[in-house]
């Protein structure tokens, strides 16, 4: 069974990826710069989506060249067009699959994903088709979620609820969303070295940490619905829960933590 990335590809989609950089990004780049990304690094960003960090990366690299690779094509055409609106002229994006990414091998001196291997059933595999394309020494930088830190208080029914439809819907579709814990280990079975990690989970900005639920409830509803997990009206009364959760001043919502791992290629 090949997963299929269940969360869509339309401009709700899009959306959603635009709000999950804007609450993840900072920490993104504070990643990258701890391992060392600098002008003329060769970067590969596997299960790019719209493009965002690609852009990010290229802005760090000088002339060299950053290059981002999706399945969805929808997501590439999208990733072009924010390069072109950025005026990143080092960020390019090809159509092509995390298992055998169109790039040469062992040429990159970063290979990075986010949010890709919780999506996979083979997440091995692609972490060592991503080694594949790190040069001798090259880095490996992978960011994913776990779903098991995320609290709110008072007390949020609907989130619970949330959290584990969505976490159903992943694993019926092969994905993992407990897979952050799992990284370190998957990277050494990868036969990277050096492995190192770190979890974040920010606070800031609150809009987009609190709005992300029901962005991702929303883009997830033909999903659900597919599954027989709940049916669209169910759905939709607990996105407004959630918009309602997510508007109310008074409620302390965590972002879903972020698991960040690092390593080389030996
Ligand atoms: C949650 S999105 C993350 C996008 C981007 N990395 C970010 O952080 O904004 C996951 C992305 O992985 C892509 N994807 C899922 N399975 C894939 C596969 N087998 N090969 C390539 N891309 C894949 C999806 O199309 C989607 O763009």
């Amino acid at each position: 069974m090949r997963a299929q990335y269940i969360l869509g590809t339309d401009t709700a989609a899009a959306q959603r990826l635009r709000v999950l950089d804007e609450v993840y990004h900072q920490t993104t780049m504070a990643l990258l710069e701890r391992v060392g990304l600098c002008k003329g690094w060769r970067c590969a960003d596997i299960g790019c989506g719209t493009g965002r960090v690609t852009v990010a990366m290229a802005g760090q690299v000088g002339a060299a060249s950053v290059v981002g690779v999706d399945e969805a094509e929808a997501f590439v055409d999208m990733a072009r067009q924010f390069a072109a609106e950025r005026k990143s002229v080092n960020a390019g994006f090809v159509f092509g699959n995390a298992y055998a990414p169109p790039l040469p091998s062992a040429q990159f001196d970063l290979v990075y994903a986010r949010c890709l291997l919780s999506h996979l059933n083979e997440p091995l595999q692609a972490l060592r088709a991503m080694t594949a394309l790190a040069r001798p020494g090259g880095s490996v930088v992978i960011e994913d979620i776990d779903c098991g830190g995320v609290f709110a208080h008072p007390e949020a029914p609907a989130l619970m609820q949330h959290l584990d439809l969505y976490q159903r819907a992943m694993r019926l579709n092969g994905g993992d969303p407990l897979i952050g814990r799992k990284l370190p280990r998957l990277c050494r079975k990868a036969g990277l070295a050096g492995v190192q990690f770190q979890v974040v989970s920010p606070s800031e900005p609150r809009e987009p940490v609190k709005h992300l639920y029901p962005l991702t409830l929303a883009c997830l509803k033909p999903a659900i619905i597919e599954a027989g997990l709940a049916t669209a009206s169910e759905v939709d009364a607990l996105v407004a829960k959630l918009n309602a959760m997510a508007d109310d001043p008074t409620v302390t919502i965590s972002s879903c933590p972020m698991v960040q791992v690092w390593a080389r290629k030996s």
